[in-house]
């Protein structure tokens, strides 16, 4: 009977961070998809990889930082690296950014006298634009773009071939994605369901026996988190490395290994006596609140990595 429930449970656990994942994915809500911009000018520079692409786009004395999709979106629709050359001219229409007035997301991108759509609808009354004439352009105004910050080994890692083909290689970066993904669901989903029985909810459970099933499968699941995690990082080094909430999930992680390391030395040493029925002591009941308070922090930082 305890093992039916324990296998319930587990399945549950799993189902909810999976479904919870997937609802959070895609990072739209910096734009305001209900609103619609249209600016055209002359790219500087393209960044044509995954996750997503960007173009640098000059108009007038203005440099716009503009979203473009992910590489195997671009592709699809028919958008080549060679189109966004600097120099190109493109007209873009698209949501803008909710506080930056620079930044924007493509719905549709005018150029090379083609209409590429990303399939978010684009309002009848912005359908076809005409290029103008670069020389009705001012110069250059590279300068203003946001600059690459980062130490040299940084930027070795991220031009190492594998950063490369990470942003490169179309399905690359979404596979080792769901990788990341897959990894947390096993090692949340099942510090969960141990913090839980520690807490004193499903104590019809022995905790000796779900510490020995449950615990190992976390330990491998790290395996397929941490590798995935360094990877999609390698991709975009620079950037990330200078990202708050990135820097916070790091810290975040090294709050959730030491959390470990105290419960398994003093506060949970003795989880081999506690069976079914049982109750947790308060030290592990502290370092269980604690866990589940770190891998909520965890999981909103990775998450929240898209928007800032
Ligand atoms: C072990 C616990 C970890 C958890 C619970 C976690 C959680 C997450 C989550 C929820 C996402 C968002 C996924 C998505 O939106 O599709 C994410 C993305 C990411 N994580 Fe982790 N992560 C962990 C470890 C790591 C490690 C060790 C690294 C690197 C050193 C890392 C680097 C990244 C990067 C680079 C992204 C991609 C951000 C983006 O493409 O927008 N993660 N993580």
């Amino acid at each position: 009977m305890a093992t039916k429930s324990f296998s319930v449970l587990i399945v549950i656990a799993l189902l909810m961070f999976g479904v919870v994942n997937v609802m959070a994915h895609h990072g739209l809500a910096a734009y305001d998809m209900s609103k619609t911009i249209s600016v055209r000018g002359v790219i500087e520079k393209a960044l044509y990889e995954n996750p997503h692409g960007y173009i640098w786009l000059r108009v007038d004395e203005k440099v716009y930082y503009i979203e473009l999709a992910a590489l195997e979106r671009m592709q699809n629709a028919g958008l080549t690296k060679e189109m966004l050359a600097p120099g190109a001219i493109a007209t873009v229409i698209g949501a803008p950014h909710r506080t930056d007035p620079l930044q924007m997301k493509t719905r549709r991108i005018v150029i090379d006298g083609k209409n590429i759509d990303f399939g978010q609808g684009v309002p009848a009354t912005l359908v076809q634009q005409k290029a103008a004439a670069v020389s009705d352009l001012p110069k250059s105004t590279v300068e203003q773009m946001p600059k690459q910050v980062g130490q040299g080994w940084l930027l070795w890692l991220e031009s190492s071939s594998i950063s490369e083909a990470m942003r490169e290689r179309r399905l690359l970066y979404p596979s080792v994605e769901i990788i990341h993904i897959l990894g947390i669901i096993i090692l949340v989903g099942t510090a969960t369901l141990f913090d839980l029985r520690l807490l004193g909810l499903l104590r019809q459970l022995s905790v000796a026996q779900l510490s020995r099933y449950v615990l190992p499968l976390a330990r491998i699941s790290v395996l397929a988190v941490v590798p995935a995690g360094i990877l999609m990082f390698m991709a975009n080094a620079t950037a990330l490395a200078g990202n708050p909430v990135f820097r916070l999930k790091l810290i975040l992680l090294v709050a959730a290994l030491l959390n470990a390391l105290v419960f398994h030395k003093w506060t949970g040493r003795k989880v081999e006596t506690w069976g079914a029925g049982t109750g947790a002591p308060i030290g592990a009941k502290v370092s269980a609140v604690l866990s589940l308070v770190i891998w909520v922090s965890v999981i909103s930082c990775g998450r929240l990595l898209a928007f800032f």
